[in-house]
């Protein structure tokens, strides 16, 4: 015989009477002078142990119980008396009345109790393995699982195949620092971690897997945060012969179908569309949360004339004023108004200005006296704010404008309790093919150097400020969940942008010859996408932090409290590496 004959957590009245062994953690225990209880915790629930002072043996080692010992333990099912039945409990209408108890395992004293609630983070991280006991981790866990499976399902009838890639990879530029791997086979030469596997799932559509799928794991060298963690993990996607609205749609179905088996939630497919340029001006942001209004509007065009000094300079300037409108902020004392000039300030703003609509149409605000009553009333209409609403302002170069309004915007809709429950998938698309990076003097891929120019941007390098990029990210929520792109399959097109890149012909040799060489193979017009899966698992599982679904994440700085990595390498490590410290750590 195993451990156990039965899952206690699986126990039901229909059990009463039979004979079962069960093994589990003490979840606890409680001495009732006579009787001892002991609720025993397995993979499928909780049951109620009995012992009974006649069972001599038992009794006593129940009487030394603490919790999360492992024990085994033997007798019978019986039904509870009707006032000692637990309706909280599945198991609850039995218990098992023990007449054999073995420990297998003792417990030190526990640094928290599995129960107890607002346990420091590094000190749960330090025991994950406790932590990953606790009811809500198994919940977030299982979520995960779910995910993934229902993901592969859908995958797999679509006539993807789940195929891997390399983890000591080529360095591929994708924006993030690269972890870099020594070798003692080649001292002094490196690998990279994978950012994503990017380059060799291009590889596989140009290699006539037409359809290519992989759960696979990445690596960013970055600064961790609530949605961002060094490792993570990537639902990737390449296809050839792409057409974006079919992966849209692939895709969709897909989320239609793990809200559904998830979350009993019908999410409304095909999902809005938002260029780029809208969610930018509308939200402040290119990842929009649609789950609230208080959209932003421009009203530069109503300032033109303006005799207000600090706005004319602004529009005289090129630059631009926006607005949105809100209710619920006509109580917001001087204080809170003070406190949201300093919010903008620490986006880089200058301040922010306010209007509140008073009943009867009357205008309270400190600009009020310094704008005309046609401006007022056109900055009104075109904010489409109403009576009790109020009225937000940020005057400023556009890019600094957006940088305020987006976060202004999500701050208000959380503190006024605009946000309403419910999915909101967008679609964004029409990136800016490039960003100009003023302090470097160069022009850098806003998603990677791979995406091709969008229909209409094909000769990219006369205008690339203006050029737009064959790229969608897919937002829900307010969160970016998912990128991805119609790549450049043909050489030519790959080389101008690596050259416009300021990515040398030879460095381009050095680092991209194998994907140039693939292209001029016949490369098939291909693309793809990636998700976020540890993002899609958070959202699922309604957590507010990614280490809350990743079973063993490392901390803020990369540092995993559990087992205490990075640490150092011994001298004899790194010389069979050829390399040495220029800064040993003290
Ligand atoms: P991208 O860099 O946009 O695209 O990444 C795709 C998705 O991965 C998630 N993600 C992250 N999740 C947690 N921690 C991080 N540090 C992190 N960085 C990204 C996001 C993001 O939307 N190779 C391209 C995909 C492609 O073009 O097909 C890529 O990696 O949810």
């Amino acid at each position: 015989m195993g451990f156990r004959t039965r899952l206690g957590g699986e126990l039901r009245a229909a059990d009463a009477g039979t004979r079962v062994t069960v093994a589990g953690w003490v979840a606890r225990r409680r001495d009732h002078g006579g009787l001892v209880f002991v609720d025993l915790r397995d993979r499928a629930g909780i049951v109620q142990l009995v012992l009974d002072p006649d069972q001599g043996q038992a009794h006593a080692a129940a009487h030394d119980l603490r919790n999360e010992y492992v024990v085994q333990a033997e007798g019978v099912v019986t039904p509870r008396s009707a006032e000692t039945v637990n309706p909280k409990l599945p198991t609850g209408e039995v218990e098992i009345r023990v007449d054999r108890l073995e420990v297998l395992s003792a417990a030190s004293v526990l640094p928290f109790q599995l129960d107890e609630e607002n346990v420091d983070e590094t000190l749960r991280l330090h025991h994950r393995y406790l932590d990953l006991r606790r009811d809500a981790m198994r919940h977030n866990l299982w979520t995960r699982f779910r995910l993934t499976q229902i993901i592969r399902r859908h995958m797999e009838d679509n006539e993807f195949w789940e195929l891997e890639t390399p983890i000591l990879y080529k360095s591929t530029p994708e924006g993030a620092k690269e972890f870099l791997v020594p070798t003692s086979s080649r001292p002094g030469q490196f690998y990279a971690l994978p950012q994503s596997p990017q380059t060799f799932k291009q590889l596989y559509a140009i290699a006539g897997y037409e359809r290519y799928y992989q759960i696979a794991r990445c690596f960013r060298d970055e600064a961790t945060r609530a949605d961002r963690t060094q490792e993570f993990t990537q639902l990737d996607i390449e296809m050839a012969f792409l057409d974006p609205e079919e992966l849209f749609g692939l895709m969709e179905t897909l989320f239609v179908r793990v809200w559904r088996e998830l979350l009993g939630a019908e999410v409304a497919a095909p999902f809005r569309r938002m260029t780029w340029d809208e969610a930018t001006l509308r939200y402040g942001s290119d990842k929009p949360d649609l789950r609230f209004g208080a959209e932003i509007s421009d009203v530069t065009d109503l300032l033109a004339g303006t005799e207000f000094k600090t706005f004319r300079g602004v529009v005289d300037g090129g630059g631009v004023v926006r607005g949105l409108a809100v209710p619920g902020a006509m109580e917001f004392s001087r204080r809170d108004f003070d406190d949201l000039v300093e919010f903008a300030k620490g986006w880089g703003g200058k301040g922010v200005a306010w209007l509140q609509l008073q009943a009867g149409g009357e205008i309270r605000s400190p600009i009020a006296k310094f704008l005309s009553p046609d401006e007022l009333a056109a900055i009104v209409e075109r904010c489409g704010a109403a009576e009790g609403d109020t009225i937000f302002l940020v005057a400023d170069a556009e890019e600094a404008a957006v940088r305020v309004l987006g976060p202004l915007r999500l701050h208000l809709g959380e503190r006024l309790g605009l946000v309403s429950d419910g999915w909101q998938f967008v679609w964004v698309t029409g990136f800016p093919m490039f960003e100009w990076l003023p302090d470097e003097g160069r022009w850098k891929a806003s998603h990677n150097p791979f995406s091709a120019p969008a229909p209409g941007s094909e000769r990219f390098w006369e205008d690339p400020a203006a050029a737009r990029s064959h790229q969608y990210d897919l937002v829900l929520n307010g969160n970016e969940v998912g990128g991805g792109s119609i790549r450049n399959h043909r050489p030519e097109t790959q080389s101008k942008v690596f050259e416009l890149l300021g990515i040398s012909a030879e460095r381009a040799e050095q680092n991209f010859s194998f994907l140039l060489r693939a292209l001029a193979m016949g490369a098939p017009p291909h693309g793809g996408i990636a998700f976020g899966l540890d993002r899609l698992a958070m959202l699922v599982a309604g957590v507010d932090s990614l280490r809350e679904v990743i079973a063993f994440p490392k901390a803020q700085g990369g540092v995993d409290p559990l087992t205490g990595s990075p640490s150092p390498a011994t001298p004899a490590a790194l010389a069979e590496m050829g390399l040495r410290l220029a800064n040993p750590p003290a």
